[in-house]
């Protein structure tokens, strides 16, 4: 009995031991390549805001940025892709974003601050697959004749529209996340900081 005690105890020790190893091993391993890193950079790992140039971004395009580890899309949407918006609303299982992550200014019918241009995290709410754009229409799409445009989840087929908005039906429980973000000018975001109402 004695013996199991101390056994049980040693077991504990040891277990401390080497998990405390593995946290400073862990520290001293990570140390050099936060280091080895140029300042923007060891800024972006710790989770720094980041400024995205959208000037070149054409209406109907979209580009990927980089902010916190996670993928950050912007999209300039077309006044067309925005006319599509309200009128799939019946398809999709959070329409008011009510349930989703965004920013305050966020909840509207973009989801965004200014009307065509989108922020989101491209990261599927389902298990974190990465979603893909599809902004055709209809048939040649490949997602059914009536599809308007959005972001598909190859992993298990989850449906987005384009203001990230998720289908309902599908396993993803939540809209595409929006990050915090305001714009520095109209040409510059900054993603990681939230710009209130501005717009
Ligand atoms: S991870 Fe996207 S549908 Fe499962």
């Amino acid at each position: 009995m004695a013996d199991d005690r101390v056994d049980k105890g040693r077991r504990r020790f040891l277990t401390a031991a080497t998990t405390g190893v593995g946290l400073v091993g862990g520290a001293f391993a990570a140390t050099p390549f936060i280091l080895s890193m140029a300042p923007s950079e060891r800024a972006k790992a710790a989770g720094a805001p980041v400024e995205i140039d959208i000037s070149k971004l054409e209406a109907g395009q979209m580009i990927r940025e980089e902010w916190r580890g996670m993928p950050v899309w912007v999209l300039n949407r077309t006044q067309d892709m925005l006319d599509r918006l309200p009128k799939i609303e019946e398809w999709l299982a959070d329409p008011e974003s009510a349930n989703s992550s965004q920013p305050e200014f966020a909840i509207n019918e973009w989801r965004s601050l200014k009307p065509e241009i989108l922020v989101l995290v491209g990261i599927c709410t389902h298990l974190g697959c990465a979603p893909v754009e599809n902004f055709a229409i209809g048939p040649g799409s490949g997602l059914g004749d009536d599809w308007p445009g959005g972001f598909f989840c190859p992993c298990h087929g989850s449906k987005f529209d384009l203001a990230g908005r998720v289908y309902k039906g599908v396993p993803a429980p939540d809209n595409l996340a929006v990050p915090p973000y305001r714009f520095l000018s109209d040409t510059v975001i900054l993603v990681g900081e939230d710009g209130g109402a501005e717009a």
